[in-house]
């Protein structure tokens, strides 16, 4: 035992993972587990793409370190794959470490752009655990131990039309997940992003699109947005983008770029070597293996397994999600039966306060739904024989 103890911050899973490949990770004793959790979704790509894996390697051999004062090649080489994949109308890119600092980004560029400081966030949000991502992050839980955040920020009722009024002519920017992750798994309705887009753009505030955990095809287009057919003003994305190699970024158009000045933002890490030639190996393996075709088709299977096995269940209210971002919503705390599917090899994770989550690699086969599915719908019947629904 050491002296030092890790500030772990989150649940100890009890849970030693020595190896892991594409959707499979392994204990020291050896034993396969399922991974629906993939580090809060950042292995969609698969545990260890081998071509992110080779394309860190062959840059760590080349050159491992240089800010954004120096050109690098590997750089360049980044932005042209990432053309591929980022909304023409978005023509700069910064690249970050985490989700929490793209957001910051992106809330900064909203306050230095516009001249206002209003921000706004939705409730049961999540946005990042940093001052400013907090302060738009909806959920009291993360909140409340740090308030008062970053001044000039409210929140209003996600998927409310009517709470829209908010947003006014002191508004600089708006941030929205278009599926809710750790809030519960809870997609945006159609009515209320369009109604969003048109009163953030009639009070000419800024909508940021926080696509952290909903981009690079996990919901079966590349970007979430794309299935409401709006334009985000800047979009925020990072886990699965680094195809495993910690990476974010947040990409805005030329009006907004054009309003910033060298030393507005910075991170020394940021964009750094490792990091471009991880994004590009992933955006290749995005657009070349279809990930976001077989995220659709392979999500589409694992909800309908999950309906129809979980069917007529008094513990379940219901599974929604769009692509490969699930949620089976209980009546009772899901710790119970994350637990369980845990003890039958299948790792899943909680959202909201009721919700078991479920993040694949777009990599499972039928195979890994069945046995996936399993788990869940004998966990689910174990539990509902321990607990009454509320
Ligand atoms: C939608 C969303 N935004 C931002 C973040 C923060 O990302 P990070 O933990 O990489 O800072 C997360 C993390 O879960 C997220 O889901």
């Amino acid at each position: 035992m050491t002296r030092l103890k890790y500030m772990r911050f989150y649940e100890d899973r009890g849970l030693e993972i020595s190896k892991a490949e594409g959707q499979y990770v392994w204990d020291p004793e050896g034993n396969l587990y399922l991974d629906f959790h993939t580090g809060h979704g950042v292995a969609f790509l698969g545990h260890r793409n081998p071509r992110v894996v080779e394309a860190i390697v062959s840059q760590l051999e080349n050159v491992a370190t240089a800010t954004p004062s120096f050109k690098v090649k590997i750089r360049e080489e980044l932005l042209a794959s990432l053309e591929n994949i980022i909304p023409p109308h978005l023509s700069h890119v910064s690249l970050l470490n985490s989700g929490s600092e793209a957001v910051e980004l992106a809330l900064k560029i909203a306050r230095k752009a516009t001249g206002r400081r209003k921000l706004v966030g939705f409730s049961g949000s999540f946005h990042g655990r940093t001052m400013g991502a907090l302060s738009v992050t909806g959920s009291p839980k993360y909140r409340s131990s740090f308030e008062p955040l970053v001044g000039d920020s409210i929140i209003l009722p996600y998927n409310s039309v009517e709470a829209l009024d908010k947003i006014d002519s002191e508004t600089a920017g708006v941030i929205v997940e278009i599926v809710q992750g750790e809030g519960g798994v809870i997609p945006a309705e159609r009515d209320f992003i369009k109604a969003l887009k048109e009163r953030v753009e009639e009070k000419e505030a800024i909508l940021v699109v926080d696509e952290v955990q909903t981009g690079f095809g996990r919901t079966g287009m590349i970007w979430a947005f794309q299935h409401y057919n709006i334009e985000p003003d800047i979009l925020v994305a990072g886990k699965a983008v680094g195809g495993g190699f910690p990476a974010s970024l947040t990409a805005l158009p030329e009006d907004l770029a054009s309003k910033l000045e060298p030393g507005d933002h910075g991170s020394t890490y940021g964009g750094n070597p490792l990091a471009c030639a991880a994004v590009k190996a992933s955006v290749e393996v995005l657009l070349g293996d279809n990930v976001a075709g077989k995220a659709e088709f392979m999500g589409k299977l694992l909800h309908d397994r999950l309906v129809s096995k979980l069917r007529g269940s008094r513990l379940v209210r219901g599974v929604r999600g769009l692509g490969l971002m699930l949620g089976v919503d209980l009546r009772v705390a899901p710790g119970g039966v994350i637990k369980c599917v845990q003890s039958r090899r299948v790792l899943t994770l909680k959202a909201g306060s009721t919700v078991v989550r479920l993040l694949p690699p777009y990599l499972i086969t039928e195979g890994d739904v069945e046995w996936g599915v399993e788990a869940i719908a004998r966990c689910v019947h174990e539990e509902l024989s321990l607990k009454t629904p509320t």
